[in-house]
């Protein structure tokens, strides 16, 4: 099934040109580019369906049985298959699916278990927190006292050490795990440990990992941390959203920290797209996939060394790749301009190492059209071209002639 037919005679180009124009060149983009942006991926034509249905219609406050509005029949049973089918896959005993966003699941697993004030162990924003792990601009910071761990400068580690030390120094309330940066696994049974002995709740912010979670391509969290929180989107492929995941005893807690604490209405249409991802995820061909993605970044890891870029932690686990330009003469900003021009899009992060800025790259969107780690050589040699670039300009331009070569070869919406 192909998104662009549907889209073009779609009632929206005739009502509404301008709107349907944007819509499709947005498509464009997305298809004659190389999305390299490490939270990206391309859905599939399932679950598009399902987030354009008559669901986005419905008001659904509260859970299934138990809704203030009338009329929720049918959008009951299928946030009760969303709920059945994340708890299958993930191995966990409760499952909320209705959190808006990755950052809204946070702010609910807060809520859950926390009080304004109370002190927070997470990763440091500037060696990879996300901005829910204490950042003063996001609510964390404002109504939480977050203590910063961070990596070792030389490996780019997590510092197990001063985990252990900031805990037993701080006693926090809870102890977060996750990042938005962290190309390896983390080791949730050290953090389980650490949060027993110092009397801390372990709350895993697995937004990024969980696809790989889901695909047993990377360990899973839910046996130890007392909360999981998550996207849907990234390498799990399914709408922009959130989810929760915890043990029978706080489900009562996590449900209420959703609603009507922290949310109201839920997004049926989105919930039932959860749903079809889920169903999706549970296959072996997403089996596969996620080991592809898994394979693809290390064969990119690789490649980006040898071009001569320091790439933090010697490797990946995961989907993620963090690369410093710097040896090639270009800041990570400049960089990423550069990349832009050629067709290759991704992001800047913080590097464990100074205060300079990194390229951050993932493979999901790529492996999910098909690329292969053929592909992920001839991109990381494309790559340290358009970096090493003469004034000319030439390397960006063939660059870009073979990114439109390879885009059209693995079209993420074949027709
Ligand atoms: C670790 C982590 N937590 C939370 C989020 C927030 O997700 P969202 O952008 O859906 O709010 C992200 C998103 O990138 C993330 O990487």
């Amino acid at each position: 099934m192909s998104v662009t037919p549907t889209l073009e005679a779609d009632v929206l180009r005739r009502q509404d040109p301008e709107l349907a124009e944007i819509l499709l060149g947005e498509l464009t983009r997305q298809s004659t580019t190389l999305q390299l942006i490490a939270a990206e991926n391309f859905t599939s034509p399932a679950v598009l369906a399902a987030l354009g249905s008559p669901l986005a219609n419905k008001y659904a406050e509260g859970y299934p049985g138990a809704r203030y509005h009338g009329g929720c029949e049918i959008v009951d049973v299928a946030e009760r298959i969303a709920v059945e089918r994340a708890k299958a896959l993930f191995g966990a005993e409760h499952a909320n699916v209705q959190s808006h966003s990755g950052s809204s699941a946070v702010l609910a697993a807060y809520a859950a278990l926390l009080r304004p004030g109370d002190t927070v162990l997470a990763m440091g924003l500037p060696f990879g927190g996300h901005l829910t792990h204490g950042s003063p601009a996001n609510f964390s910071g404002r109504w939480f006292d977050f203590v910063g761990y961070g990596v070792e400068a030389e490996s780019g580690l997590i510092d197990h050490d001063q985990v252990r030390t900031l805990a037993r120094t701080h006693r926090p309330k809870a102890i977060v795990c996750g990042s938005i940066s962290y190309p390896r696994h983390m080791d949730y049974a050290f953090f389980r440990e650490v949060a027993d002995e110092t009397g801390a709740y372990l709350i895993a912010d697995a937004a990024h990992p969980m696809g790989l979670v889901a695909g047993g391509a990377a360990p899973s969290p839910v046996p130890y941390a007392d909360i999981v929180c998550a996207t849907t989107h990234k390498v799990l492929r399914g709408p922009r959203g959130g989810m929760i995941l915890c043990g029978s005893d706080l489900a009562e807690r996590v449900d209420r920290a959703v609603f009507p604490f922290t949310q109201g209405g839920a997004q049926m249409h989105t919930i039932a797209a959860k749903a079809v991802a889920f169903g999706e995820a549970a296959t072996p061909g997403f089996s596969a996939y996620a080991h592809q993605v898994v394979a693809n970044a290390r064969v990119l890891a690789q490649g980006l060394a040898d071009a001569g870029l320091v790439v933090t932690t010697g490797g990946t686990d995961t989907h993620m790749v963090i690369a410093d330009p710097a040896p090639l003469g270009v800041d990570g900003r400049t960089a990423r301009g550069r990349l832009a021009a050629a067709g290759m899009v991704l992001d800047t992060c913080a590097l464990p190492h100074g205060d300079a800025r990194g390229l951050r790259l993932g493979t999901a969107a790529l492996t999910t059209q098909g690329m292969g780690e053929a592909e992920m050589a001839r991109i990381a040699v494309l790559f340290a071209a358009v970096l090493r670039e003469d004034r000319e300009d030439t390397a960006g331009r063939r660059a870009r002639e073979e990114v439109r070569e390879l885009t059209g070869r693995f079209p993420p919406y074949p027709e």
